[in-house]
């Protein structure tokens, strides 16, 4: 979910309608603003997208009542409580209009608050947690804001970011965050508050993130930060560095294909200053680990989720391959739900774009507990993963804006196969295999350039692929990862059911799926295990499945035992997981376009989910 809010001079309305659509990215099925309108609070919301939401409003630049209005609050939901229906859509208010706010997380104990209120007269007109939080604040509302959230939030288990409103105090915005990100744009006399920086930066560059547990008193440019027992706290202020155009389309005709042909100059800026060609090493100043703490861990273990947890499964081959060293990686929520067993003697890292995702970094939070030593692999400058991690590497692959994430996953193997070099090079690795590895890294964003220029091809594959309502994706060894980024790519954006598995384990019982109407995508670049894989995609065949393979280019052999084929450049396997699945990033792609789906904006999904 999203949240915008302002504090200023200038309408509100107009900034909060832009603030969402920049925020849309994370949720859209529904979305409302609330401002004052003369003693009272008006909520204005509405079912589906933001542009549902403009269109109610009408003239909004020209009306007399927005126009005045100069501090307002704005959401665009990801349903958790309750469908995507106006009446759960936020703001919620409460007190006949005297509170409104919105809310990004989860009130646990929200069924007992709820009949509680309810006993002493709250009526509710939604099915969500957030309206509880509303009532809450309006019950303890006795004419100071700051002390009725506080109060409310005190009593709240789980997760918020919130920001809250009341008509009788129409100066002031109050924010709050536990668990969910709240960042406070701080412009020349106003503020605007957003859950992520894109919403900010057309106004100004200079933020604050709030810490767990603060509460912020915003009046115009004023921004008083507390702790929910009222005691000040200073928080610093940081600066955004990626420009506002980072977040515009830029003429692609979606965020994901501006962001799958930024992978060559994403990949680059991850890498850079990181590769020692000359010591075959990588350059990770950021872990702060010396070369001694580095070959005493006894394991590396990778939490994450979705693409996140697909890439750490290419860190787990490359560490014990590179490293010789005992490598995992773990569904974050897994991990932490099942007693783990971590400790001081494992290095873990955390993959996440956002650095906001609830279960990774609760994850973060029980290896921390159980004494590792925890590094973040994050996209987000300031997310909260990155701050409580306290160590780690930044991608630095600018915004990703797309749902289906593409330019996180590459840099994030980039970055991982650096993680595995250095602990590699810090044990039995020589200078010379080192200096290979280097070298190969480096080459990366040129090879996925090349790739890029198989568009058109890639498109016309995609054509006869469209049709299709399964798919398998097939690949073995460092390539089984690429097969599954390659069905959740497909399964997000098209709606095209797939499953990936190892190339060998298809023949163990999926295979009785196989007719002509379940194409199989297998991969099938140049390396180990090759011929192997040609092999199950010969069982394929012989099934009548329609195969797409994924080869290196000019190998006639892989080319004539499919039906049709991506050619990608000849690579090393482990730099093979960039460059196929950039190509399986475009294919999804095409096939998304073909079919007339919502690309930037799936079905039912998010792009940073802060529940568990
Ligand atoms: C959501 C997104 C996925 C993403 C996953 C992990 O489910 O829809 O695209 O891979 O979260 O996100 P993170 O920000 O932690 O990488």
């Amino acid at each position: 979910c999203g949240i915008v809010a302002y504090a200023g001079d200038r309408a509100a309305s107009p900034i909060l309608i832009q603030g969402l659509r920049k925020l849309e990215y994370r949720g859209y099925d529904s979305a409302g603003i609330a401002i004052h309108r003369g003693s009272k609070i008006e909520v204005y919301k509405q079912e589906g997208k933001v542009a549902n939401l403009v269109e109610s409003l009408g003239d909004y630049h020209g009306d007399p009542v927005h126009r005045g209005a100069k501090v307002g609050i704005a959401h665009t939901r990801w349903a958790t409580h309750g469908p995507p229906t106006t009446a759960n859509a936020h703001p919620h208010h409460a007190g006949d209009g005297r509170i409104a706010l919105v809310h990004n997380g989860i009130i646990e104990n929200y069924r007992g608050l709820k009949a509680r209120l309810e006993s002493a007269g709250h009526q509710f007109s939604s099915d969500t947690d957030s309206e509880v939080l509303a009532h809450l604040v309006d019950s303890y509302y006795d004419g100071d804001l700051l002390s009725a959230l506080s109060a409310a939030l005190k009593e709240v288990e789980g997760t918020y970011g919130v920001a809250c409103i009341c008509s009788d105090e129409p100066q002031r915005l109050l924010v709050a965050r536990r668990g969910s990100p709240i960042v406070i744009g701080v412009g020349d006399g106003e503020t605007i508050v957003a859950s992520d920086a894109s919403a900010i930066i057309n106004h100004t560059r200079q933020v604050i993130y709030l810490d767990d547990n603060d509460i912020a008193l915003i009046d115009g440019g004023r921004v008083d930060i507390r702790t929910l027992d009222a005691v000040p706290v200073q928080r610093d202020m940081a600066s955004i560095d990626w420009s506002a155009d980072a977040v515009e389309k830029g003429g692609y005709e979606h965020y994901m294909l501006k962001e799958i042909f930024e992978q060559p100059e994403a990949i680059r800026n991850a890498i850079r200053g990181r590769v020692d060609v000359e010591r075959g090493t990588a350059i990770l100043s950021g872990l702060g680990l010396s070369p001694r703490e580095l070959v005493e861990f006894q394991r590396l273990l990778i939490v994450g989720c979705g693409t996140s947890l697909n890439a750490g499964l290419v860190g787990e081959y490359a560490v014990e391959d590179f490293a010789a060293m005992l490598g995992e990686v773990e569904q974050a929520a897994e991990f932490r739900y099942r007693n783990p067993i971590v400790g001081s003697k494992d290095l873990v890292v955390a993959v996440s774009q956002s650095g906001e995702t609830a279960d990774t970094l609760a994850a973060v939070r029980e290896a921390i507990d159980k004494g590792a030593m925890v590094a973040g692999l994050v996209n987000v400058v300031g997310s909260t993963i990155a701050r409580e991690a306290g160590r780690g590497v930044y991608l630095h692959a600018g915004p990703e804006i797309s749902v289906a994430s593409t330019k996180a996953f590459t840099c994030q193997v980039a970055v991982l196969l650096l993680v595995a070099l250095k602990l590699a090079r810090g044990r039995r690795m020589s200078r010379e295999v080192g200096m290979g590895i280097a070298g190969e890294v480096l080459r990366v964003p040129e090879l996925v350039e090349k790739v890029l220029e198989s568009n058109a091809a890639i498109a016309d594959v995609a054509s006869h692929f469209v049709g299709y309502e399964h798919m398998f994706y097939i690949g073995r060894g460092y390539l089984f990862p690429v097969a599954l980024e390659g069905a959740l790519k497909i399964k997000e954006i098209s709606y095209i059911h797939a499953e990936a598995y190892n190339a060998a384990e298809l023949k163990h019982g999926p295979i009785a799926l196989l007719d002509e109407k379940m194409p199989v995508v297998a991969l099938l670049n140049r390396g180990p295990g090759q011929e192997k894989t040609v092999g199950n995609v010969e069982e394929c065949r012989a099934r009548k499945a329609p195969v797409l393979g994924v080869i290196t280019e000019g190998d006639a052999e892989a080319k004539a035992a499919c039906d049709r084929v991506i050619e990608v450049p000849e690579c090393s396997h482990y730099i093979a997981t960039i460059v196929s699945t950039v190509a399986l990033q475009l294919f999804a792609y095409h096939v998304a376009r073909l079919r007339g789906c919502a690309i930037d904006q799936p079905r039912n999904l998010a792009k940073s989910v802060t529940v568990e």
